[in-house]
């Protein structure tokens, strides 16, 4: 790391943050824990023709968005790249010709102003996403991780620090959303569609909430077979769906049991707060049960605004200030990672 010749140890570096791990090429800017511009730009609707994201696709995009969204993100920052003070980027997890594209722009972007690389794990950058919403947050806490790929409750020690308290056995809550959508015949991607979907319905199909003890421990498997099986029962009946209320008992059925576990886990662990982040966070139904039984438990709740839960650059960035200001700077040999485990 020979090549850095910036002041490091700044208490409010100015970072700027990318991310390419899917299907949406974003940068973001901060200054410590201030959000100065988080843009991004997304090949959804293209991979929605397809019902799901297809991987070359996804890495032409970001190969065309790159130069773009850096430069959107730097001057609705008003920030010049020269004064960045380090680059912080996913390296994994994500697919990896996607992952290769931001890594491969950071690092030459890193090298040539002479500014420290940050290599960000993709999952770490969603619970990191709350520290941008309440600049006084500070651990300990306990988050909640519901994205496309986990599902896990955390016990936040320091801001480098975490334990793992709980995770799923199978599927991930957004895979399991993604997958009941497709049952029901809802465009890619699945989680907002059901969503809206579930408030024309009523939750009164008792899908199996599974794991409801008090274990801490997630499975959505089983209840994504339960909602395959109701659907074909009623179809080799020649009965309508009740599409709606299927998406409002399948979105209740998957939602609460992290609701429940999520408090029961800050309650033992004695902390004061809790915090959320993944794509599934976006969800309104999650976060008014959330912040309802937080409120109960009084348990102060920190829930990033929904589109700094899906993914973006801003979380990447805000775990980036993290690796900076513990001096955890990456050689520019790092490499790109399909998949890292949660622990
Ligand atoms: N409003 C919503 N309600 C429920 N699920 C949602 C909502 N919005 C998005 N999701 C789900 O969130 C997931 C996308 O989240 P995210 O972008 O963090 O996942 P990912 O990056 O693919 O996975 P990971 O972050 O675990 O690597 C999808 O499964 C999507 O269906
Ligand atoms: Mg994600």
């Amino acid at each position: 790391m020979d090549y850095i010749q910036r002041q490091t140890g700044k208490e409010n570096p100015l970072i700027l943050g990318i991310e390419s791990s899917c299907d949406e090429t974003a940068a973001a800017v901060i200054r410590g824990r201030e959000l100065l511009s988080n843009e991004i730009i997304s090949s959804a609707s293209t991979q929605a023709i397809y019902g799901g994201v297809v991987p070359e696709i996804a890495s032409r995009v970001h190969v065309i968005a790159i130069d773009e969204v850096v430069e959107r993100a730097l001057s609705r920052a008003g920030v010049k790249k020269e004064e960045l003070d380090a680059v912080a980027v996913t390296y994994g997890a994500g697919l990896l010709g996607s992952l290769l594209v931001g890594l491969s722009f950071a690092k030459s972007f890193a090298y040539t102003l002479k500014i420290p690389l940050l290599a960000v794990n993709h999952v770490r950058g969603h619970l990191a996403a709350a520290y941008l919403d309440d600049e006084t947050l500070k651990p300990p806490f306990v988050s909640l991780l519901a994205s496309g790929g986990h599902t896990a409750v955390l016990f936040t020690k320091t801001e480098t620090e975490f334990e793992l308290l709980g995770s799923t056995l199978d599927d991930a809550a957004g895979e399991a959303f993604d997958k009941c959508a497709r049952v029901l015949g809802l465009p890619y991607p699945g989680g907002p569609n059901i969503e809206r979907l579930a408030k024309e319905g009523t939750p009164c199909i008792p899908f199996p909430k599974m794991c409801k003890g008090s274990e801490m421990r997630f499975s959505y498997s089983g209840l994504k077979t339960a909602v395959i099986n109701y659907c074909h029962t009623k179809e080799q009946k020649g009965e309508a769906v009740p599409k709606a209320d299927v998406a409002a008992s399948f979105q209740s059925a998957a939602l609460d049991v992290l609701v429940e576990k999520t408090v029961q886990a800050a309650l033992q662990k004695g902390v004061s707060a809790v915090t959320a982040g993944g794509g599934v966070v976006a969800n309104g139904y999650l976060r008014e049960k959330l912040a309802a039984a937080c409120q109960k438990a009084g348990l102060k709740l920190v829930l990033p605004e929904k589109k700094y839960c899906t993914d973006n650059a801003a979380m990447i960035a805000s775990e980036g200030r993290i690796q900076y200001q513990a001096g955890n700077f990456s050689p520019l040999s790092v490499n790109a990672r399909a998949a890292i485990p949660l622990r």
